[in-house]
């Protein structure tokens, strides 16, 4: 069995696209919003490498029917799946909800690091390593607000001095094992300053692009390894052309 990393790593390579589409689309019917959602992701597969899903989807669409069968639908379609849980609760809640959603069927599942390692998410990145599922950690989180908790600026233990605290979190996500580090394009630097811990070691995922202002090249260049894009695709009158149109912009900036 793959590791999410070289599943996901594969899927982008096959499909040529580093494009995860966050389907965050909603209907108050459960099965008109589970047609909606099959359809649009059935419409861009040739376009993204992977399939994330956020809670609101999951609370509506229940997790052990249609939730699974869309999981199926993106495997089918050569995808890696996410779950956007945002863990953050002790060592055993964490657990418990990540095994569900595992069992579901989901390659992996996002955490926040600001609970810590011990009691924490040590029994997760354990589980998950068995399972050969993936943990990718929030390193700093795309809205406005996000550099109040991930941008400031904090005592190290170890050393004493002053230092922001997504670089702490993108060096645990190194001394973790993290699949993947989210950083939101609308923070350019940050992306840039944390790729010298992160990279070759863990991938940085950033979401943001278009609907929240970041720009998807821009990141890319920074050295994001793949774009979490949700509403400039599903909201687009052409959901498939968007997609095309952001995978093609990405990959002939990185050519250029
Ligand atoms: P849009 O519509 O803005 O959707 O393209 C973005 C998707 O990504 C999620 N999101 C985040 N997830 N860290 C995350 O783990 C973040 O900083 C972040 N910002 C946005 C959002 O919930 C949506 O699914």
């Amino acid at each position: 069995m793959s590791t999410f990393k070289d599943k996901i790593k594969e899927a982008s390579k096959s499909l040529r696209s580093n494009v995860v589409l966050a389907l965050d689309l909603m209907d108050h019917d459960p099965a008109n919003l589970y047609e909606k959602c099959a359809g649009t992701l059935e419409s861009v597969t040739p376009y993204i490498c992977a399939l994330k899903l956020n809670r609101p989807l999951v609370l509506r669409l229940c997790l052990q029917e249609r939730i699974k069968n869309l999981v199926k639908l993106a495997h089918d379609h050569g995808l890696a799946t996410i779950m956007d849980a945002k863990l953050n609760d002790v060592a055993h809640t964490n657990l418990a909800i990540a095994l569900q959603y595992f069992d579901a069927g989901f390659d992996a599942i996002i955490a926040s690091p600001f609970v810590g390692w011990e009691g924490g998410l040590d029994s997760l990145f354990l589980e998950a390593s068995h399972r050969d599922k993936g943990v990718i950690l929030l390193v700093h989180m795309s809205h406005k607000g996000a550099t109040e908790g991930y941008g400031q600026t904090v005592i190290d233990p170890v050393t004493g001095e002053g230092r922001p605290q997504f670089m702490i979190f993108a060096e645990k996500a190194v001394a973790w094992g993290a699949d993947g580090a989210v950083i939101g394009a609308t923070h350019i630097e940050q992306i840039a300053a944390a790729r010298k811990v992160l990279h070759g070691k863990v991938p940085i995922y950033s979401p943001g692009v278009i609907a929240q202002g970041g720009s998807p090249v821009e990141a890319v260049k920074a050295g994001a390894d793949y774009l979490i894009v949700g509403r400039a695709i599903y909201d687009s009158p052409d959901p498939a052309a968007s997609a095309r149109s952001i995978r093609d912009q990405v990959s002939s900036a990185l050519t250029t």
